[in-house]
């Protein structure tokens, strides 16, 4: 949550800056904020509540600036306001900084060490500031610096302008994500690649307890006791095409159309022939196992039960799906030898972090990540890519797709037998692209009958169920509508007693051993005054379906009409003219507990 990018070098900061904020908006986009070193040597700051359009606004363009920083926020400490946002700089005035992350110990240090300071805003951020002052009066910068670092307790990639010294930008990390870059014309920091891109030649991802100064042409590297760190850069592989709209008007619509070329890189990544190419090592683990843990939040933990499917069904391992924010603080009851797999599309999910840390000390991990930087893949035991490319728009779809693949992959691998899945799978990606490219008005269609509804439950059994679960956290977090999901035989243990003419029910039948009991349950719902709607499998559609989405191998049909319930909450959010790209109140990387 947050995003920051900070520039040093001869091209213009602030473009570089602002425009990194911009692409970064995904992470938090409540306030912004940059703060820019001018030809006197002197720090301007502007910061306002609102997106990086507005700061645009608010901007002095009539200096050179060669040293920028940045922060596009997510509020945790302090509601969104311009106090609030950063930078944040020190009551001296003396240092400058944009924070990512949470300090969890910010009262204790206010208190024991700050009680002479008087506060601007309501956040963390600014403690650390005034830590930095306070120490920096007592010693020379980088002890006070390593001083400050060693008592924040939590998260943080920090960026950090000195009145000293403005020929440099100092940054620090830990457990929050930092990417850092560069090429001729100068050094970029990023929370994470995508503002590098066109920047940047070379990149390399900052490890935990890292701390450092970023000159123009030189980069140098510490650890807290003032070591200074090797570190190897790789050449920046992401292309300018991935991050842009590539002529969609919102990254949402773009992404669920890549979806079946994401399939198709899965494929050609993990597949030699029909080969399934995973490290045998990891393969053994899972052969040896005795229960599969899936771990993971929203959509990544939706991903884990179609996990949890699949290694049931093809390898016969019991498996459990986990939400991460759960688990972290309970005590499950573990068996001899279980293995911890870990969905999460960012690789940077706070609860998810926190639970491979808890459970990895003791137990093997795998990550399932989009993100083969990220802390997360660099935690695990083994870490197997979504290959899915950037994924901008909040609510995730084509990496929910990726994951489900990947999971249904290493499954099959696990079982060993000469499979068709690599066939099965290339046909899930052909018949996606047929209802992206067919079932468009359709689709419309419903979304119009169900704009207007306040309520509005998702219906299904088995793997449909599991599906509807996404289904309609894809529609209330773009549309905002309140929407639930439910097996369709609990509807009458209770839930039924809420349907009325006011609340559309969408019943999701893909699966032939079941759809005349969802069918069923339907009916229940219209008797008692509900319109329904019906997305099925052409094998077994009825006639007077809403949506109907070609049929493929049984088990992946969720895939497929996943993509139809995507496509809908995408209507319904345009229909209400809100953002789809970035939704209220959300951010796409959730880096707080
Ligand atoms: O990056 P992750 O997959 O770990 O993120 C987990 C959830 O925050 C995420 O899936 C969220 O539910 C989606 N953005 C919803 O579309």
């Amino acid at each position: 949550m947050c995003g920051i990018v900070g520039f040093n070098g001869e091209r213009d900061a602030r473009k570089i800056v602002l425009d990194g904020l911009q692409k970064l908006e995904y992470r938090g986009y409540d306030s912004a904020g940059i703060s820019c070193v001018n030809n006197n040597n002197e720090v301007k700051t502007y910061k306002d509540k609102g997106r990086v359009d507005h700061l645009r606004e608010l901007v002095d363009e009539s200096y050179m600036t060669n040293i920028a920083i940045g922060h596009t926020r997510w509020a945790t400490h302090g509601e969104p306001s311009k106090r609030n946002s950063h930078p944040h700089t020190s009551q001296s005035g003396r240092f400058t900084i944009v924070h990512n992350g949470v300090i969890e110990n910010y009262k204790k240090l206010k208190y024991e060490f700050l009680a002479d300071y008087i506060f601007n805003s309501d956040t963390d951020t600014e403690v650390i500031a005034n830590l930095l002052d306070y120490f920096a009066k007592q010693m020379d910068f980088k002890d006070a610096l390593l001083k400050t670092l060693t008592l924040l307790e939590g998260s943080f990639a920090l960026l950090i302008l000195d009145k000293h010294n403005l020929n440099d930008i100092y940054f620090a990390k830990n457990k929050t994500p930092m990417i850092i870059g560069y090429s001729s014309t100068g050094v970029v920091l990023g929370s994470d690649i995508i503002p590098l891109v066109g920047n940047c030649d070379k990149y390399t991802a900052l490890k935990d307890g890292t701390f450092g100064v970023a000159s123009k042409h030189r980069i140098e590297f510490f650890d807290y006791n003032g070591k200074e760190m090797n570190y190897t850069f790789k050449d920046v592989d992401v292309s300018a095409d991935s991050i842009d709209k590539g002529g969609y008007d919102h990254y949402m619509m773009k992404e669920i159309h890549e979806s079946p070329s994401v399939i198709r890189r899965i494929l050609s990544t993990y597949f030699d022939d029909h080969e399934i190419m995973i490290s045998k090592s990891l393969i053994d683990k899972i052969r040896k196992c005795d229960k599969i843990n899936l771990v993971a939040c929203g959509t990544s933990m939706h991903a884990g039960y179609m996990g949890k499917y699949f290694f049931e069904k093809f390898c016969h391992i019991p498996s459990e799906v986990f939400c991460a924010s759960e688990l972290v603080y309970s005590k499950p009851l573990i068996r001899d030898h279980p293995i911890f797999i870990f969905l999460s599309q960012s690789g940077e999910t706070a609860d998810s972090i926190a639970c491979m840390k808890k459970f990895g000390i003791k137990y093997p991990t795998v990550s399932i990540t989009n993100v083969s930087t990220s802390t997360m893949a660099n935690l695990a035991d083994w870490n197997l890519d979504i290959c899915a490319g950037p994924e901008i728009a909040v609510a995730s779809t084509k990496a929910y797709i990726a994951q489900v693949c990947v999971c249904a992959i290493l499954a099959k691998a696990v079982l060993g037998e000469k499979s068709f899945i690599k066939h099965h799978l290339d046909r899930v990606a052909n018949e996606i692209d047929v209802v992206i490219n067919e079932n468009d008005e359709n689709i419309k269609a419903v979304a119009a009958q169900i704009v207007k509804a306040e309520t509005c439950f998702f219906i299904g059994r088995g793997l449909d169920y599991w599906a509807a679960l996404e289904a309609s956290l894809k529609l209330k977090e773009i549309s905002y509508i309140h929407t639930e999901a439910f097996p369709s035989g609990e509807l009458k243990h209770g839930s039924i007693s809420l349907i009325s003419k006011a609340v559309p029910v969408i019943g999701l039948v893909t699966q032939e051993g079941s759809s005349n009991i969802v069918r069923s349950n339907l009916v229940e719902c219209q008797a008692r005054g509900s319109k329904n709607f019906v997305i099925s499998t052409r094998d077994i559609a009825e006639p007077t379906d809403d949506i109907i989405v070609p049929n493929v191998k049984h088990y992946f049909n969720p895939l497929v009409s996943i993509t139809a319930c995507q496509l809908l909450a995408y209507y319904v959010a345009i229909m209400k003219g809100n953002d789809v790209d970035k939704p209220r109140n959300l951010a796409k990387s959730v880096t707080v507990e």
